[in-house]
């Protein structure tokens, strides 16, 4: 199977406003914590105290307003073209939604395993997001198998350098900390 640089775009596409949701809450993250501070029947944290309210709406916030200005483009520019899938709105939205939903559910997974916040879980760091992006896509618009493998592939190398640049710029750091003195 030959895979174009045009699947590759249509790929990324499709999954673009999942690393903008992902990526928002790093900058826009801190202060209340989605689960309260609520502690599971295990006796650990249910989410712990790096998954915020802010983070998640500004996340759901930004990754829509992306998807909307795909969707105008694709609808003025790459309608033209066979692009096996299409764009809307409502996309956007749920790519987003799931997205976030997914990393929630990453870190409730991390907690069970007694992971604290902020230490990783190979594989599961990369790709929580887009697992949520895709079968919050599912109602809407679902992608093609060749469209979920090249975003498999792909992702975990986008994470690492985008990490590496937000550690560059000190913005996780920043984030980290915020989480600490506001939890
Ligand atoms: N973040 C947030 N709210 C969210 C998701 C993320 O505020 N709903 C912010 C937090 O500052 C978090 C950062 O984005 O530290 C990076 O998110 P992520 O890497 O998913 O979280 P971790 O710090 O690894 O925490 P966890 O162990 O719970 O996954
Ligand atoms: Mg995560």
């Amino acid at each position: 199977m030959l895979v174009t640089i045009i699947d590759v775009g249509y790929a990324l596409w499709f999954i673009f406003p999942a690393y903008c949701a992902n990526a928002v809450p790093v900058i826009f993250g801190g202060g209340r914590p989605v689960d309260f501070g609520k502690i599971f029947f295990d006796g650990k944290p249910i989410l712990g105290s790096h998954k915020t309210l802010r983070g998640f709406f500004s996340g759901l916030l930004v990754g829509t307003l992306v998807g909307f200005l795909q969707t105008l483009i694709f609808q003025h520019v790459l309608f033209q073209y066979d692009t096996q899938f299409r764009y809307n709105v409502l996309l956007g939205f749920m790519i987003s939604l799931g997205a976030l939903v997914g990393d929630l559910v990453e870190s409730f997974i991390k907690r069970r395993l007694d992971i604290l916040p902020g230490r990783s879980l190979p594989i599961g760091d990369q790709l929580d997001f887009v697992a949520g992006a895709f079968l919050f896509s599912l109602p809407v618009s679902p992608p093609s198998l060749l469209m979920i493998l090249i975003i498999l592939v792909i992702t975990p190398f986008i994470h690492l350098l985008t990490n590496l640049l937000a550690g560059l710029l000190g913005i996780k750091g920043k984030a980290e900390a915020s989480n600490e003195t506001h939890c």
